[in-house]
């Protein structure tokens, strides 16, 4: 027995440190000493429940970065033992994910699985304008990639600025470049050079003085125009100028209604687009868990909601939309202001809505919520004890921060005092369970 148990015991740590084994321990000399190697660096905290959780899938990525003959490192940093580093990098949450690369840093913003991360490091390791050099390449492309940019022509101004854009966009699509005669015959340029945007089946050119700023431009075209969004896709969205309209369904079970408020949004998406794609955002999303949190309420399944982001408002049709010629009356009152906007991003509706989403998060798992952190996994009872404090205090908050960039400030800031009492809440809701 004893043997047995000899016998396993340094099989089991050799395991673990063979997973580990391409995850480096940084410390705060690690901006100093990178040089100019590129490093992907997962920013947690000791307290965060959830930095725990992640971190067998971060051996994971590095493991498989390693096994892929990746150039870019793979490490770790605590933060609350090395909190100089985080003057250099603008931590949000934790953990954070950061690829560093020479004089830049990219931060993740998906789906906290592996795949999500490893396809994100290839993206932005690689070169930030890709250079497609044959015909075949381009085809090669054109079928693994369901939305890409394209920079056709040579040496030009234009070309400089989409350069600058693309280093903007690089966390979350792919920039490429190519000659004229790369392109198959069905691509007509009105001129060279040009850009153009390839998705939905189709390609539409950037055109400067209809469409203004090439960045707001690629900020608009970056989504398909229409595909079902998560909670991470809404929650970039907010960086758009665009309104989310959206068909809220129930996919495990759908009823006729479900199917038909996804074929109408689909149907506006590709249909009016001209008329729309400058203002609406289009897609449908599984489950009202996320929009139930948005909405601090029940959003009945299927529904129809169109977001403003920005500011956390939203748009309800009045009656039941049947027909498209309900579903256009409902977007036309929302663009001319005659539809009631509601919700908002007042100070105590922050809060409460940040509680909303922890506990729903909570509910529903937290790979596939943007908005958990380690900091508000001490909740819910940290979260009750900061209302209070907010409402009581009534700090005014900068209206730039996100509802969670608040909170996450104050993360941040490892006082013991406050790790200590994040224990303690952490604790206690424990208990609760
Ligand atoms: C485009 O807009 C971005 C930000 O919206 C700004 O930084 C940039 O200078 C603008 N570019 C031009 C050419 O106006
Ligand atoms: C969201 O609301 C703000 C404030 O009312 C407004 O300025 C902004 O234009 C709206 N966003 C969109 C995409 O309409």
């Amino acid at each position: 027995m004893a043997g047995a148990r000899l016998f396993v015991f340094p099989a089991f740590v050799l395991g673990l440190t063979v997973v580990s084994a391409y995850v480096e321990e940084l410390d705060d000399k690690f901006n100093e000493n990178r040089k100019s190697e590129p490093w992907l660096v997962e920013f947690y905290a000791p307290w965060c429940e959830y930095c725990k959780t992640f971190e067998p899938i971060w051996y994971d990525v590095g493991a498989e970065l390693k096994s892929l003959g990746s150039p870019v490192n793979v490490g770790k940093l605590d933060t609350t033992a090395h909190s100089s580093v985080l003057s250099d990098f603008n931590i949000r949450g934790y953990p954070a994910i950061i690829l560093v690369k020479g004089e830049k840093s990219f931060e993740y913003r998906g789906p906290r699985t592996k795949d999500g991360i490893i396809e994100f490091t290839n993206r932005v390791a690689g070169p930030v304008v890709r250079p497609l050099t044959s015909a075949q390449l381009f085809q090669h492309v054109l079928s693994r990639h369901d939305l890409f940019f394209l920079y056709i022509g040579g040496r030009s101004p234009l070309k400089g600025q989409y350069h600058k854009v693309a280093a903007e966009f690089i966390i979350y699509n792919y920039f490429f470049s190519a000659s004229e005669e790369v392109l198959p015959q069905a691509v007509s340029l009105q001129e060279v050079p040009s850009i153009a945007v390839f998705k939905d089946g189709t390609y539409y050119l950037y055109n400067e003085k209809r469409d203004g700023n090439l960045s707001d431009w690629v900020g608009r075209e970056r989504f398909r125009c229409y595909f079902q969004m998560d909670s991470f896709t809404l929650y970039q969205m907010g960086e758009t100028t665009k309104l989310v309209a959206l068909a809220i369904v129930d996919e495990t079970n759908p009823t006729t209604e479900s199917v038909r408020y996804k074929a109408l949004m689909e149907k506006v998406a590709t249909e009016y687009r001209d008329h729309y794609n400058t203002n609406f955002q289009f897609g449908y999303m599984q489950g009202n868990d996320y929009i139930n949190g948005f909405i601090m309420g029940e959003l009945a399944l299927p529904s129809l909601i169109v977001m403003n982001m920005t500011i956390d408002g939203y748009y309800l049709p009045e009656q039941k939309v049947e027909t498209m010629e309900e579903l256009l009356q409902f977007l036309n009152s929302v663009l001319n202001g005659r539809s009631k906007l509601l919700g908002g991003n007042g100070y105590v509706r922050r809060m409460k809505r940040l509680y909303y989403r922890v506990t729903s998060a909570v509910k529903t798992g937290f790979a596939s919520a943007p908005f958990v952190t380690c900091f508000l996994l001490s909740l819910p009872v940290g979260l009750v004890v900061m209302i209070v404090w907010g409402v009581c205090t009534a700090v005014p908050v900068d209206e730039d921060k996100a509802d969670e960039g608040a909170l996450l400030a104050t993360g941040t800031r490892p006082a013991a005092s406050q790790r200590k009492r994040t224990e303690q809440t952490s604790n206690e809701s424990k208990k609760e369970d």
